[in-house]
């Protein structure tokens, strides 16, 4: 049960996961970096742990699914031909009395969100106070108040649609003002104009005296995919429809940085493309649509948890574009994006660099270049959503915990080793143990404090088992586990254990 609100509870998420080796502010000495952050202890072992729950369901699980690893640093033309030198921009805009700066999109996204919970709200009220016999179909549909809501939401999104589309920064601001939006802070509605601002960190290589080249820091791992296509259409046997998975770094100027590791200025992503026949895209994007959804839900974080919202603009690569969004505790925001990328990108690195970027298809009997679909998720946002659904301050009959209830095979440490005393050989006993099963499975050894104590700390970390040794494992040969989330005890042989957690640490908990 939360005993606390959204705020407050993102809050004591934040101060949590650095409390206890989750995350650091990147610097931290130096008082940190904006939107930077390190991964610590046990921090890693969860990313390190999503990773491989990634990996494992879309290449080892899927034999037309190949997995590369490419560099950050690529040829300066790549990101010409991507079109992230002309259009991997943001709008943005500044209030002139607090000076701060906002994604003029956002401002608008967020108060389009403001009319909707108005609407909400308004149902909300009226069905507590009519109980059954209200109708809310037709309250949705009479009630004035919503009428008007709904109206002055859909002239928003119907004018805000058409200036992105058409990249009228003028009339962003317009609706900007029309709106009377004002700044969070200040609390004025004296804005600037908005201007386009490219979210590319750029480097140069090599001295200047050689002739230094500007180089970007990739802005997505995607690019890293599409230039190897014909290298590993070339060395695998895969053919038509195939993936190239892969996980690695993207660095994004970001405007706005907010929200912890929700939007980072570097980050991870988990990216596929999957090439597949022209005019088969579709499929492709409705099979990936919900093959990913499903892959989340089975993390068991709460299925009412994620919901689909469709782009009201796509990018400026894709002809179809859908993020997965999750309810954080700062509201519900895109966790990943699937996108149907025509071929759009192929057909650019094919002009740009001259080579064929083709496919002979058999079937046919013709080349192509394909189509790709898709899906692109950020390890630090899915990171996040697991860390504050599993975020959980329980009231005890005489006691609070706060426990991580994190699925038991993602768990950072999976078993704690706790000797009930540190004498009469008992820690021996425990060290036994420890090496017995600390091939298989990250383990601690802790003999510090009362057990109660260790059991807290463990808790505090997601450690879904603990085993106790008391002075009977020395005549019974048997050790008491105690479960995380349920805190029941059981008493187990220790030529069990291996049996016993292979079963509950299994990945098929989750995969299958
Ligand atoms: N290759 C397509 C692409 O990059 P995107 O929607 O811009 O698409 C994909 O990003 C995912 O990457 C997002 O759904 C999000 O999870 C993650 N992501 C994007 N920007 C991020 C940021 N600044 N910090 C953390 N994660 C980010």
């Amino acid at each position: 049960m939360y005993l606390i609100m959204s705020e407050d509870l993102f809050k004591n998420i934040i101060s949590h996961s650095k409390e206890y080796g989750f995350i650091f502010p990147s610097s931290d000495i130096y008082d940190g970096l904006s939107a930077v952050y390190d991964y610590g202890q046990n921090g890693v072992l969860l990313k390190n742990n999503l990773k491989e729950y990634w990996w494992k369901s879309m290449v080892q699980m899927h034999e037309n699914i190949v997995g590369i690893d490419t560099a950050i640093f690529m040829h300066p033309k790549i990101w010409k031909a991507s079109g992230h030198v002309d259009a991997f921009n943001d709008p943005l805009i500044d209030n002139k009395d607090s000076k701060k700066r906002y994604r003029a999109d956002v401002l608008i996204e967020d108060y389009m969100a403001k009319l909707d919970e108005k609407i909400e709200k308004e149902v909300e009220k009226s069905r507590k106070r009519f109980g059954d016999s209200f109708d809310e179909k037709l309250f949705r549909e009479t009630n004035p108040r919503i009428l008007e809501n709904k109206d002055n939401r859909n002239v928003v999104e119907v004018r805000f649609k058409k200036a992105l589309e058409a990249s009228n920064l003028d009339e962003i601001k317009k609706i900007i003002e029309d709106c009377e939006i004002v700044c969070p802070v200040s609390g004025s509605k004296n804005w600037t104009d908005v201007r386009q601002f490219n979210l590319m960190f750029s480097t140069q290589m090599g001295s200047v005296a050689e002739g230094a080249d500007t180089i970007y820091l990739r802005p997505e791992t995607a690019q890293g995919i599409f230039v190897n296509f014909l290298n590993v259409l070339n060395t695998s046997r895969q053919r038509i429809p195939f993936g190239i998975a892969q996980i690695g770094k993207a660095f994004r100027n970001e405007i706005v940085a907010r929200q912890f590791i929700f939007r980072m200025r570097e980050f991870e992503q988990m990216e596929m493309q999957y090439f597949v026949r022209p005019g088969t895209e579709m499929v492709a994007y409705e099979y990936w649509k919900n093959t990913r959804i499903s892959w989340h839900k089975k993390l068991g974080l709460g299925e009412d948890k994620y919901r689909f919202h469709d782009h009201l603009k796509t990018a400026h690569y894709a002809n179809a574009a859908v993020d997965i969004e999750f309810d954080f505790p700062f509201g519900i925001k895109e966790l990943e994006g699937i996108h149907s990328r025509t071929d759009f990108d192929l057909k650019q690195h094919q002009e740009l660099s001259g080579k064929k970027l083709q496919y002979f298809d058999p079937e046919l009997n013709e080349n192509y270049i394909p189509y790709v679909v898709e899906t692109s998720l950020g390890l630090d946002r899915l990171f996040l959503a697991v860390l504050s659904a599993a975020y959980t301050e329980e009231k005890l009959e005489n006691d609070t915990r706060i426990v991580l209830k994190i699925p038991p095979v993602l768990a950072p440490i999976k078993i704690a080793i706790l000797p009930l005393v540190k004498k009469d050989g008992l820690p021996e006993k425990a060290r036994e143990i420890f090496n017995q099963l600390k091939l298989d499975y990250h383990i601690v050894y802790d003999e510090k404090d009362a057990v109660g104590r260790r059991y807290r700390r463990q808790d505090a970390i997601g450690t879904p088992f603990c085993i106790t040794i008391d002075y009977d494992t020395f005549t019974d040969h048997m050790v008491t586990i105690r479960e995380r989330d349920s805190m029941a005890q059981e008493r187990i042989a220790i030529t069990e254990l291996s049996t016993y957690f292979s079963d509950k640490l299994s990945w098929k908990t989750i995969l299958n």
